[in-house]
């Protein structure tokens, strides 16, 4: 993974003395509210319902286990004992104190984390593949761009005070597993028929209340052009982005009122002029930064067979394996999921204990290092095959073997109004009845893969539009009520999903899931997958079963 130079630990170290003083100035008076706010913000800081949130970077969701000890401890120390993964591949404190922010900034800065750009009008921290540098689809390891983009997005001059946040997630792989698609930006990684990396850039994509689905504004972009393109559309979003109105100020807007064509053309223009003045990346740096992403020092073993290796262990063992492990690149080695959605814990939620004793296991069983989904789980990216049934018998013993990656009841979660101050409703509690009411293994296993979304208001944190189902919360005369979508979806064929129909009270959304299932599991295709049926079907089937025949 990426280790920082000398530089790299002197701006980390000195935005901590910064924003030390900052606090401190704030603290006594100095500073107002409002000139507080924008420098808090770029240290990850919001002020919530309860307390502070402070908000983590994880760059491209690659954590070491020396940074996941860290964040137990800071956990114990400053915080309540747990620590929350989000869904843009961060982590998040929900009752830090203010003025214990610094000393929390100068430990994270000891083992290179920090939490600069991770709030704010600025560019956020870069998303991508969680299995990247490992997947069995990849083409392009997508880490060192993400890197080369981190280092030139952080505290870039010109682009500090943008219209709005601004967020980029990178793909290299057949299937998109980082929802590039309603991003800022989104960069599709590829090879030409020659095997020189090719570059696509999508733009204009985006949830919260106006869900867009991004276009492409730029194909077979050569690699060495990657930042000065960036810069370009950056540029024009800066220029004529909308500053009156912040429902109206995110790229998707401006690209939607422009066009994708028109905005097209005006970077292609800026980059035109850019590209004369700007130097390319060079190949010695991209292959420099190439040089932190190697593979690790594999054994030569090779593939087992997994139908062999399922009949030695229990069902448990069996429904794991086929659930939660992952291809490789490497032969003899298999990724593992450890969803982070037990019943009784908020999705994405984990202990300072959980957070050790993880630690320890990855050191023992992948090199020492994790990666943060955006479906908010971690991942163990590089177990030997063989030593599948003692990672399973470790992570069952402390209650991370929950066989449900990709399942109805790895529901993907935002705070909701337990912790978010926008909140119309609670997500957490939902999330929680939901799981308990699809307790069955064999009925959520026949299900299949199904992605459960759930944002506590239309800000979409949880990425409900792209869920194949996904739920809002409402506000109805000051009592929370949920919104029910269908058809979503995040890959590379991205749909935005429609509303069913009108909302429900909380105690009644998990009968009503069961009854979309039952259409379901009526009409599917052999081997069709809810997402594929409910968009052949359309709502009206759905409708039907929900509301009675009337609603269709
Ligand atoms: C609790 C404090 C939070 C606040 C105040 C907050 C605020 C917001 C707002 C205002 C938006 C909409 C932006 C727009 O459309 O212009 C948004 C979007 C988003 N937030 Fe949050 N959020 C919070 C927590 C989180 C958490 C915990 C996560 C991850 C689990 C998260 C991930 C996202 C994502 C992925 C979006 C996607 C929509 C997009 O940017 O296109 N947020 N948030
Ligand atoms: S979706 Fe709304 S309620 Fe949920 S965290 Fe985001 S802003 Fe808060």
């Amino acid at each position: 993974m990426y280790i920082y130079d000398e530089y790299d630990q002197r701006i980390v170290d000195e935005r901590v003395d910064q924003f030390r003083d900052q606090t401190h100035r704030y603290l006594a008076g100095e500073i107002t509210e409002d000139e507080f706010l924008p420098l808090r913000l770029q240290n990850g800081l919001y002020i919530q319902r309860f307390a502070p949130m402070m908000r983590i970077a994880i760059p491209y969701g690659l954590i070491s286990t020396r940074q996941v000890r860290k964040l137990a401890d800071i956990s114990r120390h400053y915080d309540k004992g747990y620590v929350h993964f989000t869904t843009r591949q961060n982590v998040q404190l929900n009752w830090p104190r203010l003025e214990e922010v610094p000393d929390i900034l100068a430990e994270l800065a000891t083992v290179q984390m920090h939490a600069i750009q991770t709030s704010g009008a600025c560019i956020r921290s870069t998303t991508t593949d969680h299995f990247a540098g490992v997947a069995a689809d990849e083409v392009v390891d997508p880490r060192p761009w993400c890197e080369l983009i981190r280092q030139w997005s952080t505290f870039h001059p010109e682009f500090a005070f943008l219209p709005r946040k601004f967020k980029i997630a990178v793909c290299g792989s057949g299937e998109d597993r980082a929802a590039t698609l309603v991003h800022d930006i989104g960069v599709h990684l590829q090879k030409d028929g020659q095997g020189k990396i090719r570059i696509n850039v999508l733009a204009g994509g985006g949830l919260g209340r106006t869900p867009v689905i991004g276009a492409v504004i730029k194909e077979d972009l050569e690699p060495e052009q990657l930042l000065n393109y960036l810069d370009a559309t950056l540029r024009i979003y800066n220029r004529y982005g909308r500053r009156d109105n912040k429902y109206k100020a995110r790229i998707k807007i401006l690209v939607k009122a422009m066009t994708p064509e028109v905005f097209a053309r005006e970077v292609e223009t800026e980059w035109h002029r850019i590209k004369k003045n700007s130097q390319p990346l060079s190949l010695s740096e991209i292959k420099r930064m190439a040089t932190h992403f190697t593979k690790h020092d594999y054994d030569p073993l090779s593939d087992l067979d997994f139908n062999h290796l399922a009949l030695q262990g229990s069902p448990e063992f069996q429904r794991w394996l086929k659930q939660n492990v992952s291809a490789h690149q490497q032969t003899g080695y298999s990724a593992v999921t450890l969803t982070l959605k037990a019943t009784s814990d908020a999705p994405g939620d984990v202990s300072a204990e959980q957070l050790d004793d993880i630690a320890n296991l990855a050191d023992r069983f992948s090199f020492g290092e994790l990666r943060v989904s955006h479906e908010q789980n971690l991942i163990f990216a590089d177990v030997p095959q063989a030593q599948l049934p003692e990672l399973w018998q470790a992570l069952d013993t402390l209650g991370l073997a929950t066989p449900n990656r990709g399942l109805l009841t790895d529901v993907i979660c935002c705070p909701g109004g337990d912790y978010c101050a926008l909140a119309n409703a609670r997500s957490i509690p939902l999330a929680e009845e939901i799981q308990r009411y699809f307790e069955d293994l064999d009925y959520l296993h026949d299900i299949g893969e199904l992605d459960l979304n759930i944002s506590g208001c239309m800000n979409a944190c949880a990425h409900h539009h792209v869920g194949h189902i996904g739920i809002l919360g409402v506000d109805r005369k000051g009592e929370e009520y949920y919104q029910i979508q269908i058809g979503g979806s995040a890959g590379k064929t991205a749909s935005l999903g429609k509303i069913i129909g009108p909302s429900f009270k909380r105690e009644e959304v998990p009968d009503i899931i069961r009854q979309l299932m039952s259409v379901y599991l009526e009409q599917r295709y052999e081997g069709e997958r809810f997402i594929d049926t409910s968009l052949r079907l359309g709502l009206t089937p759905f409708k039907e079963k929900v509301y009675g025949q009337k609603a269709a």
